[in-house]
Parts: C-alpha cells; sequence; structure tokens
C-alpha cells in the first residue's frame, strides 16, 4: 500500500471561492485524493483557509466585525461549501492555528541559526490618506517587468513576477486610490534565498518528471535578470503570525508579524498535526507523513494549485525547508521535513468571453453553483474541463451539452434503461440464467484496455484525459446495450437476454466504482440502487463484471441527472452576466 500526501493550495479566507479557484487546485486534489484512496493507498489530503495578511484585515474592517472572529465566520462559510462539493479532506485547517504559529516561528528560528536570515533596513511605503503602511497587494502601478498598469505589490497577474511593493512604477494606494504615499523606514527580516539557489536549481534539475508549465516558470525565476532575489518574510501588520524565534522574542522585531506568504504554506504541515490534534491522535501519527527521519521516507508529496502560485511552491516554500533541513544536518539534529515530490499546477479558467474575478464578483461562486445545480454536475463540467495545457473557458453553451450528453445521455440514460428494463421482464433481482458470448468477451477486453489507460491517466493527473477515458468506458457499455438489445433478444431467448442484463447491471457497479473521484455523489446513489457496499477495484474486468450474482436484489434509481433546459440556461447566462452584489 502506497502512502500518499496531497496538499492543494490554500484559499484566502476573504470571500468565497469562485469556479476558477475550485479547478484550480482544490477540485483536481480531490479527484486524486478519491482515486487513490479508490485504489486502497493510504491518503493524507490536507488543505485550509490562507487567513492572514491585509487583506483579510481590510475584509473584516468591511465587514465591521475584529479580524479575528470575521476568519472564524468565513472559515467556517468556507468548510460547509467545501463539504458540500465533496471535497474529500482528511483535515481542513486554519492558518491562523496555535500549531502554526509555533511551527512557523520554529522555522524562523531554524532559518536564522543557519544563517540564512538577514535584517533589512528598508524603505516601506505608507499612505498618509489611508494611516497605515501599504503593503504588498494594497499597493498598485505599473509592472516593472512588462509594463502592466495594474500591478499588484506583490505580484504582476500579468507576468506573474513576484515584486515587491516599491518596485511599482507609479503607485497609488489600492484603498482610497490615494498617491499621497511616503516611503517610511523600517526593519525587516529577509531569507536568504539567494545563498541557496544552487541548492533549488538542482533540486529543480532532479525533478524531471515534473509538467513543463512547472518547473520552466521556477526556472524563469532562478535564471532571469538578476537570478532569484531575498524575500522579506516580515510585515508591519497587527494580524498574523507575530515574529519570534523559536519561542524567543526577536529584538528589533516587536509588534511584527511574519508575512503571509511565508507562514501559509506551513500551515500544510502544521494542517496535520491540527488533523492530529482534533482527533485525539499522537505527534508520531502525524508525523509519520511530514518527517523524513519519522517514517516519512516512503510518503509520496503531490501539491495541486493554480500557475501564479508556482514560484512560491517551487521556490520560496522548499528554501525554507531545504534551509531548515541542512541546518540540521549540521548541527547534527536528526529533524527533516518533506520535500514535494510532484507539482501539479493549473492555468486559468475563464468566465464567458472574460476572466472570474473575485475582487469583481464576476463569474460563478461556489455558493452560487451549489444553489442551481447539485456538486456532480460542476465537477464533472470543471474537470472534464480542466485548464491544464492552456486557460479554458466556462461558457453556458457548453456546460449544458457536456450536463445532457455526458452525464443525462450517456450515463444516466444506461443507468434508466437497463434498470428499468431488467424490472419490467425479470423483477428487481440480477437475472439467472445464459452465458457470456463473443460480444460480451469483446466488451470485457475493450473495458479492460480502457480502464488501465484511466489509471494511467489518473496517476500521472491528466484530469481532462481521465475525463475523456471515462466518458469512453460509459460509451462502451451504452453501445454494447444498443447492439445487444436484449429487448429485442428477450423474445426469441430469454436466457441469453437475462445473461445481457445482467452483465448491463454489474456495469452500474463497476462505474460507480470508477467513476466515484468525479461524480462521488451519484456513484453512491448508483451504488446503493444496485444494493452493495462493494467498491473493490476492477484490477480483474471480468471479474469485476460478476460481482453481483444472479437474485441479487437491487431497484430502480430516481433520474440520476436532469436536462439543462434551453430555458434555464439562458436565465443562468442572464443571472449570472453582470457581477456578484
Ligand atoms: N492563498 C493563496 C492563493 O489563493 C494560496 C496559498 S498556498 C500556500 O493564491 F502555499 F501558501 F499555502
Ligand atoms: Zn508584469
Amino acid at each position: 500500500m502506497a502512502r500518499i500526501l496531497i496538499t492543494s493550495a490554500i484559499p484566502y479566507i476573504n470571500g468565497i471561492k469562485h469556479l476558477g479557484n475550485l479547478i484550480g487546485s482544490q477540485l483536481p486534489a480531490d479527484l486524486y485524493a478519491r482515486y487513490q484512496r479508490g485504489r486502497g493507498n493510504e491518503v493524507m489530503f490536507l488543505c485550509a483557509t490562507d487567513e492572514h495578511g491585509t487583506p483579510a484585515e481590510l475584509a473584516a474592517a468591511k465587514a465591521g466585525k475584529p479580524v479575528a472572529e470575521y476568519c472564524a465566520d468565513m472559515y467556517a462559510v468556507q468548510a460547509d461549501i467545501a463539504n458540500r462539493f465533496g471535497l474529500s479532506f482528511d483535515h481542513f485547517g486554519r492558518s491562523s492555528s496555535e500549531q502554526n504559529k509555533r511551527l512557523t516561528q520554529h522555522f524562523a528560528g531554524k532559518l536564522d541559526d543557519a544563517g540564512l536570515i538577514r535584517e533589512v533596513s528598508e524603505k516601506q511605503v505608507y499612505s498618509n490618506a489611508d494611516g497605515r503602511f501599504l503593503p504588498d497587494r494594497y499597493i498598485e502601478g505599473t509592472c516593472p517587468n512588462c509594463g502592466y498598469d495594474r500591478a499588484r505589490g506583490d505580484q504582476c497577474e500579468n507576468c506573474t513576477k513576484q515584486l515587491d511593493p516599491t518596485d511599482l512604477i507609479e503607485p497609488r494606494s489600492a484603498i482610497s486610490g490615494s498617491t499621497d504615499l511616503e516611503v517610511r523606514e523600517t526593519k525587516h527580516l529577509y531569507l536568504r534565498q539567494s545563498a541557496m539557489k544552487d541548492q533549488l536549481d538542482a533540486w529543480i534539475d532532479s525533478k524531471t518528471d515534473w509538467p513543463v508549465l512547472t518547473t520552466s516558470i521556477a526556472k524563469k525565476w532562478l535564471h532571469d535578470g538578476d537570478g532569484l532575489q531575498d524575500r522579506g518574510i516580515t510585515r508591519d501588520l497587527d494580524w498574523g503570525v507575530p515574529v519570534k524565534k523559536g519561542d524567543q522574542d526577536w529584538p528589533g522585531m516587536e509588534g511584527k508579524v511574519f508575512y503571509v506568504w511565508f507562514d501559509a504554506p506551513i500551515e500544510y504541515i502544521a494542517c496535520a498535526k491540527e488533523w492530529a490534534d482534533a482527533s485525539g491522535r499522537t505527534d508520531a501519527d502525524w508525523e509519520r507523513w511530514w518527517r523524513t527521519d519519522k517514517g516519512a521516507e516512503d510518503v509520496r508529496y503531490v501539491q495541486f494549485m493554480g500557475k501564479d502560485n508556482v514560484p512560491f511552491h517551487t521556490l520560496s516554500f522548499p528554501a525554507t525547508i531545504l534551509g531548515t533541513n541542512s541546518h540540521n544536518e549540521d548541527t547534527g539534529s536528526s529533524e527533516r521535513w518533506k520535500l514535494v515530490d510532484y507539482i501539479k499546477s493549473f492555468n486559468y479558467l475563464n468566465y464567458d468571453g472574460g476572466q472570474f474575478s473575485t475582487s469583481q464578483g464576476r463569474g460563478v461562486f461556489m455558493d452560487q453553483a451549489l444553489e442551481i445545480l447539485p456538486a456532480d454536475y460542476w465537477r464533472w463540467w470543471l474537470l472534464s474541463h480542466a485548464p491544464e495545457s492552456s486557460d479554458s473557458e466556462f461558457t453556458w453553451e457548453n456546460f449544458q451539452q457536456s450536463v445532457n450528453k455526458d452525464l443525462a445521455d450517456v450515463l444516466g440514460n444506461f443507468v434508466s434503461r437497463i434498470t428499468k428494463f431488467c424490472r419490467s421482464k425479470f423483477g428487481e433481482a440480477v437475472p439467472e440464467g445464459g452465458r457470456f458470448g463473443e460480444r460480451e468477451n469483446a466488451l470485457i477486453d475493450e473495458l479492460t484496455r480502457r480502464v488501465r489507460a484511466y489509471e494511467d491517466h489518473m496517476e500521472t493527473m491528466e484530469v481532462r484525459k481521465s475525463a475523456q477515458e471515462l466518458r469512453a468506458i460509459w460509451v462502451a457499455g451504452n453501445e454494447y446495450l444498443q447492439a445487444a438489445a436484449p429487448w429485442s433478444t428477450f423474445k426469441e431467448d430469454p436466457e441469453q437476454a437475462a445473461a445481457q442484463v445482467r452483465l448491463g447491471l454489474n456495469l452500474i457497479r463497476l462505474y460507480a466504482v470508477l467513476s466515484a473521484p468525479f461524480i462521488p455523489d451519484t456513484s453512491a446513489r448508483m451504488l446503493s440502487a444496485m444494493n452493495t457496499l462493494d467498491t473493490g477495484w476492477p484490477d480483474d474486468l471480468a471479474a469485476a463484471l460478476d460481482a453481483l450474482p444472479a437474485g441479487h436484489a437491487f431497484t430502480v434509481p430516481d433520474v440520476l441527472f436532469a436536462k439543462v433546459l434551453d430555458e434555464q440556461r439562458e436565465d443562468w447566462q442572464e443571472k449570472f452576466a453582470g457581477t456578484r452584489n
């Protein structure tokens, strides 16, 4: 049994995520987690909310709540929606947890002991109109790299370059729009990433199986221009992890907090401790996932994220881990932390001719999606159109077409036809008699080939290809049924019709097992209609299609998928054309 650690980029706390966010990390991560569990592997699937930094402070102010209360409320909202979307996290944590606070301070202390942190007296932008320092993303201006005029102080959305606020040309406050900004002197800690450049470079080079989208972004920031820059890891803010060196005060850093991008990825680890603490487990239970000196040596760690997150996951976070590990090696300490083994990154999903946008409320948000249709409709469309090799686009026409063709006509119709036909001719139990012939053997051969291909695509996280193969597996059953036509066979040879129907009912169980990672709720309904708890993976197709024996009782399920009507599509198109209020 393999052990697989899976993390999804942790969503910002401020606001409900849109479907573009969902398909960019959480949903494909869930697909992979469910698939690996289905194969019988031991999975630890972690996600959390990203709660620190200015965005949370400002959103709380806007909501008229203290920031801690705002975060607690929004955490509950996000956890509920994730649950309703079927996101099967082993734990959904919070970056503001006590566990993360301690671990973040621990790593900072180790990095300082390793000589990898330096103090920098820095000039920072202060907004007179807003009465505060303006860090990161609350300064807007022109990108010095590509000229985009709405670049933010932490990163340019257009060219993905990581920026410092003072890099921006013609900066203005994103809060008030004021250009009455002045530069004040303040002291900050910097992580000496540049000192780890060769180590990071060699590490990236060793990842020969990584997708080009991931490695090319990493290589770009390692080598372009002056190469990898040191990163400020502290901020002049109230809300965040207080700057400490382990549990000691850090002289000169009073009143400052760690930068949100320093503590957020550490939450991947702290989340496992939250999981253990919340479920009465021990430290050994979570450390066997994260500490290679405590049993995590054979764990495969896979991360899921959108492309804008790649620099932080290929460079900044690995610098934290590598720096800590090499220091421990030098001092003879055994403490070693797990580095990521594989990064799966995604392009963007666009919405109907433009971009999804949280700040502008444009597109369909997770809560709204569930108000109009159940999760599986969305899961199927999003996963089968995942923005892998390029950006992809959500349109209502395309959504209607996929739902109606793939889910209603192909899968839903198959289940309905075979169960209803059986009920009318043989009753609600798997019929007895007859034997499999050439046509059945040909189907088993085709399914064997296709299921092996499906496994390969799922293993390599080729999300679209997996969806295509799964659909082809559904289609094969439909074509078989069409060709075998038990409704005609029944007239001359009821025994043969019985064998055909028996195969058809067994296909429903098979489809439920194979489809569960994509459409878990429907899969559960199919299994329940087939009256079985047997979710065994079809290593041997012939055996899998014999799992429900003659005489096994079943029920005809309600319609699995309703078709999206033209009128509904037009309604929704209009309803979601503007911006969310
Ligand atoms: N909150 C970030 C975003 O949505 C992702 C943080 S991922 C982590 O872009 F590595 F920091 F955890
Ligand atoms: Zn740019």
